[in-house]
Order: structure tokens, then C-alpha cells, then sequence
């Protein structure tokens, strides 16, 4: 972090900022910035009168309901299905407009129209009727990014029933857990899904996660790969056994405002995830007017691709929900960047004349790493504004990735926002704000953020903080699923001032703003790390490593990494006699992608005989992040052993060969 600081402030000094382009500022959708006003001045009817853009069966009696905080209530009285916002009501119009140009990894190609999306969405709504799914029902969703997984989402939606989508990267017990806390009736999964030109056996893993999940009635799946699979009679049905004779007719189960949309699982700061929950009014209102102003989206002629995996909220929000909402055309990729070749990705916007492109900072830093050729090999001209999302960008990375795949054209939209807040919170508007490479800029209309200190009070410019949101948003996440006082505790405990009704969110992100006001990311201040953009508990990985036998204590740090944002540190005292060889870290690797999913496995295990702990047990994990990013110790007076930091000093060394 403090590199990439030196270089802000260098670019400061260099005076490098960005005007809005006068091409796309002179019609873009939001073009002037009286609308910050606007909102700030009257919130309620700043966000009715964006809910008023979506279908409603019935028009809300009030915007807000805050009367419980932190617990709130958005268009409170209002109904509606938000498949007639995403399907029906592009029917008469735009029908025949595409959905989805998707493209497998092997190269296949399906083009949807809204017109298919909305037929392929009743049917599998019908199958799932079918299936004894009722309204409330929770289902899960286990997919790689075929056609049918937008679909398996919206077929949920149609009936009213929730879904919890569980990244394919997880692994069969993360599964289970997440199956298992939300007590889902039905999994929709793959065979397979393609992946960097391998299949992940996506239905072997639900199955050893279906040997612990009571609550899964039936399991439908999609046929993709073409791998044998098993499939237990009675409880397994193919998708296209059961879809294909469905009616392509559904009517739209009437919901209200605040039913629930969806639950998507989270890692917070233990090691139990936490089932996030949306609803369906307000989340649909700002997902979609988010992407709208943010995007400049002009549905008639932009192609929007966003290369995020359904499994995480921004293709939630960002691949599904806003873009259909909207009208949009999207591509969908499958699978890896690198598949056949390290250009896959400029292949696609050049075939599809993308316009508006949304990817992670990780892999423009992987692009910037592969180098120049494999983008400038391609006509990217139609790119008119380029995105980020997941983690902070460091400046270079940003002006890679405007000069060599924006053509120092496009404006750059840095997008912060969370699982938690549903759609952007921070971001520019492509129109109207003047971009810093690495600056997220300032808080979207209707948005109030601050940065506060310990006590939480506001810290002047120029100073940095704790991220907070001040006031209500329409897509805040309404709960944690089952847990009422973690929400609270997680969310509100710190900042808050319940006494006098004053309800503080806090991200769990650090921030800086500058002389000008703009929000510069610092990263996690709590146990989480962001690992390519994924968001991993420290302690998730420390108790995946404990449960292996061989272990008796571990403690996990995040360090910076030039590809990844962080890389996961793993620190273990052995049990007994083991020693802790190259063997055994190769096994406590598998361990850990068994227990929660390859992306969790940690680029270094450091064996040691203890752990640096203060006097009163605590483990220093402070202590480990200097070792780890080889700094010089912090303060160590409050440590029991100070020798035992110079031992693991020493082994961290040692093993640094073994890295990555
Ligand atoms: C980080 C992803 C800096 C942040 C949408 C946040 C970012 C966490 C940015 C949420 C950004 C996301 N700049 N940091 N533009 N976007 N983050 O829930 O730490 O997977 O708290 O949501 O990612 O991750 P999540």
C-alpha cells in the first residue's frame, strides 16, 4: 500500500487528471452534476422517482421505512416481480433485441434474445414448479457461466423463490455449508464447467457436498461438458429431460418490495460466511439506475461486457439484474483469459463490438504482465468506457489500462461497492467527473459516505480513516440470513449512536480522501483478504488448516502481491512429531482448496514452533504481515517470546524459494 501511495502523490504533482471527454459528456445519460444536489436535497423523492422507471404491480406508500434502524424497509408496500422489470416489459418493444451474445470456452456461440430469455425463464420456472419449488423456497445454484445460469437465477426470481448462488470455485463443503445454513430445496448445477481447457467436475462436488445437505429434495442439471456423472434416481433430473416440455409461459409470482431476491454468502471476519440478504425492490432500483449512470448505458447501441462469474455479486447485480433491467445487451464469456491464447478476452470485444468493458484490477495486471501485444493485436476501437471493480487500482495499472486498452479514449469508471451494498457506492459518473488514476473519485447521488477515526468523527481532507455510509441506501443488504445480532454487530455496533438515532454503516474498508474530497481505497482494515478481487476471512483458512491433523495452530495474514492485490500467508506449529516438509505443504494446500475452494489456498506455509503471541494470548498477526512483506518489525513489547519472531524471520526467508 504505502508504494502505490508515493506514486498518487506523484501523480499529483504531475497534475495527471482526467475531464470527462466532451464526445461522451455532451450526452451522456447523467451530463450535468446537479443531480448530487438534487438527491442530497430531497433522498425520497430522488429514488422514487428512479423506482419509477422499473414495472411495479402495485406503487409503494412510502419510500423509507428507518423507524428500526439499522433494519430497513425500501418501497414499503409496493409489488412487483423483478422478471417483469427484467423480461416482460422488453417484450412488445424490443423483443427480438439480444440478451446475452454468449461464447463458450471451446469457442461455441449462442446468441439469446430477450424474447428467448424470457420463454427459457418460464420453462424453467414450470420444471421447478414442478419440482415442488413454492414462493419462500430457498434454492441453490452451482454453475459454470452457461447460458443457463442467468437463467436458473431469473427462474427463482419468476416464482418468488430465493436463490443462493455458490461460486463453482468452492469446494464441496463450502457448498454443503452454504446448502446447509440456508436449508435450500433444490441445487441447480452443471456436469462440468469449462475452465482454462479442463473440466471442473462441478456435479462430482455437489454430490460429496449432497451426502450432508438433508434439505435438497431434487438437483437439475445442465448438461455441459459431457462427462459421466452419477445420477441418484428419484433426487437428479437433467435439465433437458425436464425444461424443454415446459409451457414458455409463466405468470409472475407477485412479491413484495421487501421479500427476499436472493442470499449470497460472504466471508467475514470468522470463519463461518455469512448469508447476505437483498430484497426485491430496492436492490433492483438501484442495481439498475446504478448501472445506467454509471455505465452511460445507451441500450440501443452499447454492447456491455462485464467479466465478473455470476457466483459473485457483480454479475448479480452487474451481469444480470441492472443489465436486463436496463434493456442492455451483454456478452457472457465461460471460462479463462489465457484459453487458447493470452488474447481471448481483446478476440471477444473486437467480435462483439463490446462498448463498455468491466473487469478486476488483478487482471489488468495480469494483461499488463502477459504485455502489450496481445491487446494492441486487436481493434478494440468500439470501447467507449472501461471499468474496474474488486480492489483498489494501483495508478499504474489504471493508466495501463487506459492508454493501451482504453486508446486514451475512454473514460475509466473505478467502481467500490461491496456484496453488502447490493451496486455502486463510489464511483464516477462518465459524464460529469474528472478521474485520478487510482481514485474511486466520490460517492454516487444519493450516496452519503464519510471517513471517520476511531471515536468516528469525520477526519478532515487530505486525512485517512475508516469508509462509512451515513445514510440508507436502497440495495443495503437487509440482514445477515438467520443472524440478526452478527448483522448488527457486524455492521452498525461501531459508529452508530442508537441513543441518538444516528445509524453509521461500516464497510470494514479504509479510505483516504484527498484535498478535493476524493475517496482513495486503502483496502481491508479488519481479518478479511482480498486475494484477486475474492474476499477471504484469515480466519476461514486458519480453521481449514487446524482441522488438518497435523496441525496445532496456524494464523493466516494477507500480503501484498504485484499480480494478486494480496497473497494469503499461512503460518503453522505442528502437533507431535510431524515435520513440516515440502510434502506437507503441498498437502496442507490440497487441505485447504478441499475445505473451501482453490482460490483460499495459501502461496506460503511457514512452519514454526510458535506463534508470536502478546502476553495475554492474542496472536500478532501484525507482527506476521512485516515478516511476510520482509519489512522491519513493528512495535514487539508487548510480545511474550520477542526470539521467536527472528526464528520465523529466518524460516520465512528460507522458504521463500518455495513461494507461489
Ligand atoms: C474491495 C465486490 C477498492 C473492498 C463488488 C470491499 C474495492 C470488497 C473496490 C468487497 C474498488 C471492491 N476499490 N476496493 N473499486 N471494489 N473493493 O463483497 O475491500 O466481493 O470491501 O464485492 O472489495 O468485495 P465483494
Amino acid at each position: 500500500m504505502s508504494d502505490s501511495h508515493h506514486t498518487i502523490e506523484a501523480l499529483f504533482d504531475e497534475g495527471r487528471v482526467f475531464p470527462p471527454p466532451p464526445e461522451v459528456a455532451s450526452r451522456a445519460v447523467v451530463s450535468s452534476d446537479a443531480i448530487y444536489t438534487e438527491a442530497t436535497e430531497d433522498p425520497d423523492a430522488f429514488w422514487a422517482d428512479l423506482a419509477s422507471r422499473l414495472e411495479w404491480r402495485r406503487t409503494w406508500d412510502t419510500v423509507l421505512d428507518w423507524s428500526k434502524a439499522p433494519f430497513a424497509k425500501w418501497f414499503v408496500g409496493g409489488k412487483l416481480n423483478v422478471t417483469e422489470s427484467c423480461l416482460d416489459r422488453h417484450l412488445a418493444e424490443r423483443g427480438d433485441r439480444v440478451a446475452y451474445y454468449w461464447e463458450g470456452e471451446p469457442g461455441d456461440r449462442r446468441v439469446i434474445t430477450y424474447a428467448e430469455l424470457h420463454a427459457e425463464v418460464c420453462r424453467l420456472a414450470n420444471a421447478l414448479a414442478e419440482l415442488g419449488v413454492h414462493k419462500g423456497d430457498r434454492v441453490a445454484i452451482y454453475m459454470g457461466m452457461v447460458p443457463e445460469m442467468p437463467v436458473a437465477l431469473l427462474a427463482c426470481a419468476r416464482l418468488g423463490a430465493p436463490h443462493s448462488v455458490v461460486f463453482g470455485g468452492f469446494s464441496a463443503d463450502s457448498l454443503a455449508d452454504r446448502i446447509n445454513d440456508a436449508a435450500a430445496k433444490v441445487l441447480i448445477t452443471c456436469d462440468g464447467a469449462w475452465r482454462g481447457g479442463s473440466v471442473v467436475p462441478l456435479k462430482e462436488m455437489a454430490d460429496d457436498a449432497l451426502s450432508r445437505t438433508p434439505s435438497i429434495e431434487h438437483v437439475v442439471v445442465v448438461r455441459r461438458t459431457e462427462s459421466s456423472v452419477a445420477m441418484t434416481p428419484r433426487r437428479d433430473v437433467w435439465y433437458h429431460d425436464v425444461v424443454p416440455r415446459q409451457s414458455p409461459e409463466r405468470p409472475a409470482t407477485e412479491c413484495d418490495s421487501e421479500d427476499m431476491l436472493y442470499l449470497l454468502y460472504t466471508s467475514g471476519t470468522t470463519a463461518k460466511p455469512k448469508g447476505i440478504v437483498h430484497t426485491c425492490g430496492g436492490y433492483l432500483v438501484h442495481a439498475a439506475a446504478s448501472h445506467s449512470m454509471v455505465f452511460d448505458l445507451r441500450p440501443e447501441d452499447d454492447v456491455y461486457w462485464c467479466t465478473a462469474d455470476i457466483g459473485w455479486v457483480t454479475g448479480h447485480s452487474y451481469v444480470v439484474y441492472g443489465p436486463l433491467a436496463n434493456g442492455a445487451t451483454s456478452v457472457i464469456y465461460e471460462g479463462a483469459p489465457q484459453f487458447p491464447d493470452k488474447d481471448r478476452f481483446w478476440d471477444v470485444v473486437e467480435r462483439y463490438k463490446v462498448t463498455l468493458f468491466y473487469t478486476a484490477p488483478t487482471s489488468i495486471r495480469t494483461f499488463m504482465k502477459w504485455g502489450d501485444d496481445f491487446v494492441s493485436r486487436h481493434d478494440l476501437s468500439s470501447l467507449r468506457i472501461i471499468g474496474t471493480v474488486g480492489e483498489p487500482i494501483n495508478p499504474e495499472a489504471w493508466m495501463w489500462y487506459r492508454s493501451v486498452v482504453g486508446g486514451d479514449r475512454c473514460p475509466i469508471v473505478d467502481t467500490w461497492w461491496q456484496t453488502e451494498t447490493g451496486g455502486f457506492m463510489i464511483s464516477p459518473l462518465p459524464g460529469v467527473t474528472t478521474t485520478k488514476p487510482g481514485s474511486a473519485t466520490i460517492p454516487l447521488p444519493g450516496i452519503s459516505a464519510d471517513v471517520v477515526d476511531e471515536q468516528g468523527r469525520s477526519v478532515p481532507l487530505g486525512q485517512g480513516g475508516y469508509l462509512v455510509i451515513t445514510r440508507p441506501w436502497p440495495s443495503m443488504l437487509r440482514g445477515i440470513y438467520g443472524d440478526d445480532d452478527r448483522f448488527v454487530e457486524t455492521y452498525w455496533r461501531r459508529f452508530s449512536r442508537p441513543e441518538e438515532n444516528v445509524w453509521v454503516y461500516f464497510a470494514g474498508d479504509g479510505a483516504k480522501r484527498d484535498e478535493d474530497g476524493y475517496y482513495w481505497l486503502l483496502g481491508r482494515v479488519d481479518d478479511v483478504m482480498n486475494v484477486s478481487g475474492h474476499r477471504i476471512s484469515t480466519l476461514e483458512v486458519e480453521s481449514a488448516l487446524v482441522d488438518h491433523p497435523a496441525v496445532a495452530e496456524a494464523a493466516v495474514v494477507g500480503r501484498d502481491d504485484q499480480q494478486t492485490g494480496q497473497a494469503i500467508a499461512a503460518f503453522v506449529t505442528l502437533r507431535g512429531s510431524r515435520t513440516g516438509d515440502e510434502d506437507l505443504i503441498l498437502e496442507l494446500r490440497e487441505h485447504v482448496a478441499t475445505k473451501i475452494g482453490k482460490i483460499a489456498r495459501p502461496a506460503s506455509i511457514v512452519f514454526t514452533d510458535e506463534l508470536p503471541k502478546t502476553r495475554s494470548g492474542k496472536i500478532m498477526r501484525r507482527l506476521l504481515r512485516d515478516i511476510s512483506e520482509q519489512r522491519k518489525f513493528g512495535d514487539v513489547t508487548t510480545l511474550a517470546n520477542e526470539a521467536v519472531v527472528h526464528e520465523i524471520a529466518e524460516r520465512a526467508r528460507a522458504m521463500r524459494p518455495a513461494d507461489s
